[in-house]
């Protein structure tokens, strides 16, 4: 039996590589996906992600739009991390797929009441339209097999504030309202929180974009570097390959730009690999709460490991992996479908 997956995503150069690496694993069938605002807004999310399926050659899936806003505060984005449109130096036709007439929470509730605990939620970006839609049915969290975050930062510093991680900064109201919701639920049912800590270790490189296109069986090879003229752009046979390419690099150059070194941390995909296979993290339990009054620390999510606040654990905490056994999974898998898909008669 496929894994049934809803997806929640702000599509963004990571959260494309998760919705290819969900296309490529044959355990995982996609039930739907929530277009949210963060990375870019709604709108350009959805547009992005309904773009990314068709790249992928997923079968119809519905996507629905997310709001507009956060719950409290105004929107930011970061055209600077993923680029104009969100997916770094790539262009991708514009998708024929419609857009839900529903709301994402609705089509999260739906989804989830539909197949009451078989669905992973998997969200890799900010929590507005999860806490829309508990607010919509408050048992989800019962409903839900498991819930797998991306976000928040523990013992390790922020990448958007000194102490606050993008997703949670985006709309902290919401990750508060999710962790909340979550701290009656059983052990088995706690969300699993991939953070910074932990995806900050999962480091792409210019080898894995050319493992990709091995893979994948495209031609040439084309070694990506510090040196490229932002203008230029992948000539590889392969669409896929040709896309990652183009999408990768400009996720290089922006953590280049930060002193990070030539790589990316690929924080979304690591999740979604997490959804379909938790032995693939180490995790310890922890109440999570989020901070929304601090002058200097709003947003930062706080994490009480040893109990002190009195109060049942709320999450398992991704706290080791390997990411050799990722980054494997990642190019096996995405590398597979890219040359299935580029075999298919047009
Ligand atoms: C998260 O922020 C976004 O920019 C990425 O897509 C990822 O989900 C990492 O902090
Ligand atoms: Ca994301």
């Amino acid at each position: 039996m496929p894994q049934q997956i809803f997806l929640d995503v702000d599509t963004g150069i990571d959260d494309s590589l998760a919705v290819l690496y969900l296309l490529a694993s044959p355990e995982a069938r996609i039930t739907g996906i929530a277009a949210t605002a963060g990375n870019v807004p709604a709108a350009q999310v959805a547009a992005n992600t309904l773009a990314i399926l068709d790249l992928g050659g997923a079968p119809p899936i519905e996507v629905a739009l997310g709001a507009a806003e956060p719950l409290a505060i105004p929107l930011r984005t970061t055209e600077d991390t993923h680029g104009p449109q969100g997916l770094g130096y790539a262009e991708l036709p514009v998708s024929a797929r419609p857009l839900s007439a529903r709301t994402a929470a609705e089509l999260w509730v739906e989804k989830v009441r539909a197949a009451p605990g078989e669905v992973i939620g998997l969200c890799t970006g900010p929590l507005t339209n999860l806490a829309l839609a508990l607010r919509l049915e408050p048992a989800l969290p019962r409903l839900l097999r498991r819930l797998v975050v991306m976000g928040g930062a523990f013992n390790h510093p922020g990448n958007t504030t000194p102490t606050n991680e993008w997703n949670i900064h985006v709309d902290p109201e919401a990750a508060k309202e999710v962790f909340d919701a979550f701290s009656a639920a059983p052990a088995d049912r706690r969300p699993l929180v991939c953070a910074l800590d932990i995806t900050e270790t999962i480091e792409m490189r210019p080898a894995h974009l050319e493992a990709l296109a091995r893979a994948a069986g495209s031609a040439p090879i084309e070694p990506v570097g510090p040196g490229h003229h932002p203008g230029w752009r992948s000539a590889a046979s392969d669409p896929v390959i040709r896309y990652l390419t183009d999408a990768v690099r400009f996720y290089f150059d922006f953590h280049q730009l930060y002193d990070l070194g030539y790589l990316a941390h690929m924080h979304d995909p690591f999740a979604a690999a997490v959804a379909l296979d938790p032995a693939l993290a180490v995790t310890r339990p922890a109440t999570v709460d989020v901070e929304l009054t601090g002058t200097l620390t709003r947003a930062t999510t706080v994490a009480d490991w040893a109990g002190m606040w009195g109060r049942e654990p709320n999450a398992d905490i991704v706290i080791g992996t390997d990411p050799a056994v990722f980054f494997d999974r990642l190019v096996t898998r995405v590398g597979a479908l890219a040359r299935r898909l580029s075999q298919e008669p047009a």
